[in-house]
């Protein structure tokens, strides 16, 4: 993926560090191994479709991202040994990480809660943004308490 950016330092700066937060978030949550892998492999590529959004749409619209992401994630994982059954599972975390309805697993809940984390520092979210958020959307008692630990809450 940091091959994949081209250069491009703020994509890369934000996967690296929702990765980190990802992977914390659910070693403190104790998930699975096999949770665990697939979702920092969905953690590091979440944004693959940033660069052809930009480029096709003149923006990173939440939705055309999703879309376009699917396809993208599913053929940069293609021959690197992950089964398609776990490839199409890090396609629909892709797919869905600016979708903040129906959350109904772990691997999907962390990625949005350590997706938040790094935009609300590199965009400085207002305390009251940050704080809605938590109420609202975080549900990982680890995600809530380093979020309020980031951010002074
Ligand atoms: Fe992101």
């Amino acid at each position: 993926m940091i091959a994949f950016s081209d250069g491009n330092i703020h994509d890369i700066d934000h996967f690296v560090r929702v990765w980190n937060y990802a992977k914390t978030i659910a070693e403190l949550e104790q998930i699975d191994s096999e949770t665990q892998c697939i979702l920092e492999v969905a953690a590091i590529t979440h944004d693959i479709a940033c660069p052809l959004c930009r480029e096709k749409y003149g923006n990173t619209n939440g939705k055309h991202q999703e879309e376009e992401g699917i396809s993208l994630v599913k053929a940069f994982l293609s021959g690197t040994g992950m089964t398609e059954a776990q490839i199409d599972r890090v396609a629909f975390l892709v797919g869905h990480h600016h979708t903040f309805r129906d959350i109904d697993c772990l691997d999907w809940q962390i990625l949005l809660e350590a997706d938040y984390i790094a935009n609300a520092t590199e965009n400085g979210y207002s305390k009251e943004n940050i704080r809605n958020f938590i109420q609202r959307i975080m549900k990982t008692e680890s995600g809530i308490r380093l979020a309020q630990s980031v951010f002074c809450l």
